[in-house]
């Protein structure tokens, strides 16, 4: 059960690693376009320096050459990067040559339903990413998609981990751990809602005036 943080903001990942819940990044090329303009190359190699486990950086080409291409330059950056190839035909082509014949690990992603994880499982992928909250926005069950991706790494032994991503609530988070993702990737403005509680606060509060109140009275030192 791990937690990464989905994000190319470098803020964000640092605030998120500081809180030491954080064991990977995705990132993919909407957050890139969010983020602050500059190298790709830069801020990923920065991400790295602030956690100690992998970061997804997606292709954008199309073609499996196009792929193949970016891919080696990603993974040139550091043997942490992890590509991200968007499911297609083309780009099932290309997590098998990667995963195969290039030693570069593959997180195929964009995925809406067990299926697509299959096959990408079978093409050798390392991580496979169902994208939760976009399955529920088509009026699918997202747990189930998870369950059965997980129900087919046990029958098939697939190596793959089961990233759930596409998070829309802090819901969507517990519901993704508790149907079997091993991994959740979550964008930082869901790590304050996880620890926000109006009734810890007021906990907290309460103990605090207590103790106040008896340091007032003497009562402690
Ligand atoms: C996961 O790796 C993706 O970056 C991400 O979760 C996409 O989610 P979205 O539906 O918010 O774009």
């Amino acid at each position: 059960m791990e937690l990464f943080i989905d994000s190319a903001d470098l803020e964000e990942v640092r605030q998120a690693a500081a809180l030491g819940v954080i064991s990977g990044c995705t990132t993919n090329p909407k957050l890139a376009a969010a983020a602050e303009p500059g190298s790709m190359r830069r801020r990923v190699r920065e991400i790295l320096a602030c956690i100690d486990g992998p970061v997804s950086v997606e292709v954008v080409a199309e073609s499996v050459e196009g792929m193949l291409a970016e891919a080696a330059e990603y993974a040139a950056w550091d043997p942490r990067v992890v590509v991200k190839i968007p499911m297609s035909m083309e780009g099932l082509r290309a997590v098998h040559v990667l995963e195969r014949d290039r030693d570069v690990r593959v997180n195929v992603t964009c995925m809406m339903n067990s299926s697509q994880a299959a096959l990408a499982m079978m093409a050798g992928a390392s991580y496979v990413s169902l994208f939760i909250g976009r399955i529920t926005d088509l009026g699918n069950d997202a747990d189930a998609a998870i369950a059965e991706t997980a129900r087919f790494i046990e029958h098939g032994r697939f190596k793959a981990r089961i990233i759930a991503g596409s998070m829309r609530s802090v819901g969507d988070i517990q519901r993704s751990f508790l149907a079997g993702a091993h991994i959740v990737t979550a964008p930082y403005r869901f790590l304050p809602a996880m620890v926000h509680h109006p009734r810890t606060v007021e906990t907290i509060d309460e103990f605090k005036a207590a103790w106040d109140e008896a340091r007032q009275r003497g009562g402690l030192e």
